[in-house]
């Protein structure tokens, strides 16, 4: 099983966006976390293709294009279209979750379904089969900088064991107020992707990252 470091974008300084991005690629990190934001699905409203295809341009990083979009189906093929590797779409915002899975699948990218805190790991679990990897939210989806909430500890434990038992090609992605301290629950828990936002970008980028891969190496 593979560890990442998934730098979410959402906390960089937009006006230096290229620079940053080179800066994480210089310190070895290979997943790029991309948020999405409709302003529906949750309250926000992020950046959308142009900023995407205009960073591919740049970097050959992996892009993992988190999409907080009610009924997604409508926008995969644009995804891949303007530079998605990866793109995971939510099961409370998609009316047909299998198929929009099918869509992402026949795309030729790697899928993701994510659950909002509340949403049960048994909503996703008859989905092992058919996605790469399922994405814990550890926070409300919508904005960067919140705490963790500590009640889906237990959701990554329980999504390990079924992953495991089941013996599922299936990463654990978390996203949300992951720094030094939840870290390390989030990885004793069973996740081996892990976005973080403000942890890796609030300060001195490059000594975040050196920091936090360090941490990660076990
Ligand atoms: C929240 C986003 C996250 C966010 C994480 O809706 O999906 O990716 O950027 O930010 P931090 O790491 O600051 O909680
Ligand atoms: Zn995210």
């Amino acid at each position: 099983m593979d560890y990442h470091l998934c730098p979410s974008i959402l906390s960089a300084d937009f006006n230096r966006l290229g620079q940053q991005i080179q800066t994480l690629e210089e310190e070895g990190v290979k997943w790029l976390h991309i948020d999405v934001m409709d302003g529906d699905f949750v309250p926000s409203i992020s950046f959308g293709m142009p900023v995407i295809r205009s960073i591919r341009k740049e970097s050959k990083m992996f892009f993992d294009v988190h999409l907080m979009v009610s009924a997604p189906e409508r926008y995969i093929q644009d995804f891949v279209d303007c530079g998605a590797d990866s793109i995971t779409v939510h099961a409370e915002a998609c009316e047909d979750l299998e198929r929009a899975i099918e869509l992402i699948r026949d795309a030729g990218v790697k899928v993701g379904v994510s659950i909002k805190p509340a949403t049960p790991v048994n909503d996703i679990s008859h989905l092992l089969d058919d996605v790469d990897m399922v994405l814990v939210m550890t926070v409300q989806p919508g904005f960067g900088g919140q705490k963790y909430l500590n009640e889906c500890t237990e959701k990554i434990e329980e999504l390990r064991e079924l992953i495991d038992r089941e013996h599922a090609d299936v990463d654990i992605q978390v996203d949300g107020g992951i720094n030094d301290e939840t870290m390390e629950t989030v990885m004793k828990a069973g996740a081996n992707l892990l976005v973080a936002g403000s942890y890796v970008f609030n300060g001195d980028l490059a000594s975040n990252v050196k920091h936090i891969t360090k941490r990660m190496q076990h």
